[in-house]
């Protein structure tokens, strides 16, 4: 037996005000997607924008539903949009911001599970990292260089 240690390193802004301008660009397009989510049964709103390498940027937000499981998150929204739209391009990064309208969200908040998976997915596609920055409505911000950084142990199409 031996014992196997996985680390995860991550970048912490203490405010937004201090991210590189190009990551502040990134989380204004999610802050202003975060504001237009239909989210009436959970009352807590994601905005997700996401910059691909032909410089489009897709944004997307949570999309609830009476049928509870058949809502999205915002992460999948705008990251299969990307994908539907332009396959082939590469994804950037990402920039994640999530408000509860009845608290405030001063910690950051990283993508679910679900989510992780679905972005690994076009992280191997690509082969090449996609930076994911995340927070709540205000306070630091998290900065991970990859998703894998975020979802070790991955499975992927490897094991198929
Ligand atoms: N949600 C997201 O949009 N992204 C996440 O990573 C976590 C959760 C949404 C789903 C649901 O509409 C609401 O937040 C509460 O879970």
């Amino acid at each position: 037996m031996k014992e196997v240690k996985i680390e995860s390193v991550l970048q912490v802004y203490e405010h937004f005000d201090e991210l590189p301008e190009e990551a502040m660009f990134l989380m204004k397009k999610a802050m202003a997607a975060r504001e237009k989510a239909y989210a009436p049964y959970s009352n807590f709103s994601v905005g997700a924008a996401v910059l691909l390498d032909n410089d489009e940027v897709i944004t997307g937000n949570n999309q609830e539903n009476a049928s509870y499981p058949s809502g999205l998150c915002a992460e999948r929204t705008a990251i299969y949009y990307a994908g539907a739209q332009f396959p082939n391009a590469k994804i950037i990064r990402m920039a994640l911001t999530a408000g509860s309208r009845t608290k405030q969200t001063v910690s950051p908040i990283p993508p679910c599970g679900a989510c992780r998976q679905a972005i690994a997915e076009y992280e191997v596609k690509q082969d090449a990292p996609i930076e994911i920055y995340f927070m709540g409505e205000t306070g630091k911000v998290v900065k991970s260089h990859s998703l894998a950084n975020l979802l070790p142990l991955v499975f992927d199409k490897s094991f198929l």
